[in-house]
């Protein structure tokens, strides 16, 4: 493990109480992410993780599953024995309702260490929330040490979140509570904080002046898996946009917080939010597309439709949004942020790029209009950033030119493990740095702009555009006369 020691920062004794403990994303990622951080070390102190579930799990298949998550997101080699380790770590603990009784086992457990602090993972629906939390404050289980983790989706609209507020606002503080977007602990974004306020030379030229349009793509290959019911109700814009493209764009947009702080920051990106044009039954037809995919083939395999997906004859949910987004500040007057995601795309393929404008003056104009930089930060498949630029093609006759990449492809640079992007957000948990996760004014904020979107959809009817399984979608015609969606794979597909 590459982990240098220095960097590891001294985190206190605690107690992991997972609710939703034998859910899907626990056993994915939230305890798999504890067990790597275990084996590197940094949980170098005592600690206990409590899997709540509702009704009786057998302790043999929970341990099965977990062990076979746990070897399948692992790429490094195992000391014999260390999943035993760990798993000699956890306790199942079945909590069936939110009766005081029901908790009186996690007490009793708890109160054996009553100075560790405890971290309360809520990987349940939103509508637990309010219940859990008075359950656990009537138990006497809150107190200063106490940290609460949520996870999205937080409420369907402004309201219902100002409503899950308001109950957990009666057991915990604003500065106890983590409401995670797993997209602010992958590597690439925490890297754009970096690549924008370490280096001189992009800072000077992040604006409008400089900065023709961005995109954001975060497009992938599959469909709707077993989520059918959850994500019928939600659809690509309240599942991906709200939180994990919103967040992206605040990261892009934000003035320089004056301290790489969690307020500093949280402040910074509430101005974006604050400053993102609100949508009407105008520009939502103008500047937004929804699609749902039909059926289609990738590499060979037929694919079924969105309906086939979630096993209903109608839906009007979904699958894919663009939305031209304009930011109404000074920085960013009059240059569009493109944003698109959808499900069962061609690819998975997420990407972020910087479309700079073209120089001021051509001195080729042999060659024609000279295409202006782009800087590409890929967060997946792979993690890599890459600065397009015009280079001279070498040998006599002139000037030609063509655009050439300079890659800096992470897996090359850094030959570390690349931890989950939940190892990182958990561990900023437990040491008590908010910087990555949202405050509720943000996500107010977000809430705001993403209800003008639904009302204006809401008020012009507006259908679904139908894309095949493994396509693009159809999001080009949110952009600005000559443009298209710039994506470095096709930079790739067309060898430039
Ligand atoms: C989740 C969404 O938040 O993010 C899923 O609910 C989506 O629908 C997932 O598949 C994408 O995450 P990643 O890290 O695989 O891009």
């Amino acid at each position: 493990m590459g982990q240098d020691a220095k960097n590891i920062k001294v985190i206190k004794p605690f107690n992991a109480v997972i609710f939703g403990g034998d859910g899907d994303l626990a056993i994915r990622k939230i305890y798999p992410a504890l067990f790597h951080r275990f084996v590197d070390k940094q949980l170098n102190v005592d600690f206990h993780i409590y899997a709540v579930t509702r009704s009786d799990r057998k302790h043999a298949t929970f341990y099965e599953d977990l062990r076979r998550f746990i070897l399948e997101s692992t790429d490094y080699e195992l000391a014999e024995g260390i999943i035993d380790v760990f798993f000699g770590k956890m306790q199942l603990i079945t909590i069936p309702t939110h009766a005081i009784d029901d908790y009186r086992e996690l007490k009793e457990e708890l109160n054996k260490t009553p100075n560790y602090q405890t971290i309360y993972y809520l990987s349940t629906p939103s509508s637990a929330f309010g219940e859990i939390s008075d359950a656990l404050k009537k138990c006497g289980l809150i107190n200063a040490k106490s940290k609460v983790v949520l996870e999205k989706p937080l409420g369907n609209s402004l309201a219902s979140s100002k409503e899950i507020h308001s109950k957990l606002s009666n057991s915990f503080s604003e500065n106890q509570i983590y409401r995670i977007d797993h997209y602010l602990g992958k590597e690439t974004v925490q890297n754009l904080m970096v690549l924008r306020f370490a280096n001189h030379l992009f800072e000077n030229a992040w604006s409008s002046e400089h900065i023709e349009s961005v995109q954001i793509t975060v497009a992938e290959s599959l469909g709707v898996e077993k989520r059918g019911d959850y994500y019928d109700q939600s659809g690509a814009l309240l599942d991906m946009v709200q939180n994990h493209l919103l967040q992206l764009l605040c990261l892009i947009a934000m003035e320089p917080p004056a301290r790489l702080e969690a307020d500093f920051v949280r402040n910074e990106k509430l101005k974006v939010l604050n400053s993102v044009r609100l949508f009407d039954e105008i520009s939502v037809l103008k500047d937004t597309v929804k699609g749902q995919y039909t059926r289609g083939t990738v590499n060979g395999s037929q694919l079924n439709s969105y309906l086939e997906d979630i096993e209903k004859y109608e839906s009007t949910t979904e699958t894919f949004v663009a939305i031209k987004a304009d930011i109404d500040n000074w920085r960013w007057k009059d240059t569009p942020f493109y944003l698109r995601t959808g499900k069962r795309m061609t690819k998975r393929y997420s990407e972020i790029v910087i479309n700079f404008k073209s120089v001021k003056h051509n001195v080729f104009p042999s060659q024609g209009t000279i295409p202006g930089n782009k800087l590409i930060m890929r967060l997946q498949p792979e993690e890599r950033i890459e600065l397009v630029q015009m280079t001279k093609l070498p040998g006599p006759g002139g000037y030609r030119y063509k655009p050439i990449s300079l890659k800096l492809d992470y897996m090359d640079s850094f030959h570390e493990r690349f931890p989950d992007a939940y190892e990182r957000l958990i561990v900023d948990v437990l040491r008590g740095d908010q910087t990555l996760f949202m405050r509720q004014d943000e996500l107010e904020a977000a809430w705001i702009w993403i209800e003008s979107i639904v009302n204006g959809w809401n008020k012009v009817k507006m259908k679904n555009v139908l894309y095949e399984a493994g396509t693009w979608g159809p999001g080009d015609s949110v952009m600005k006369e000559g443009q298209t969606w710039s994506m470095s794979m096709k930079n790739e597909d067309t060898g430039i």
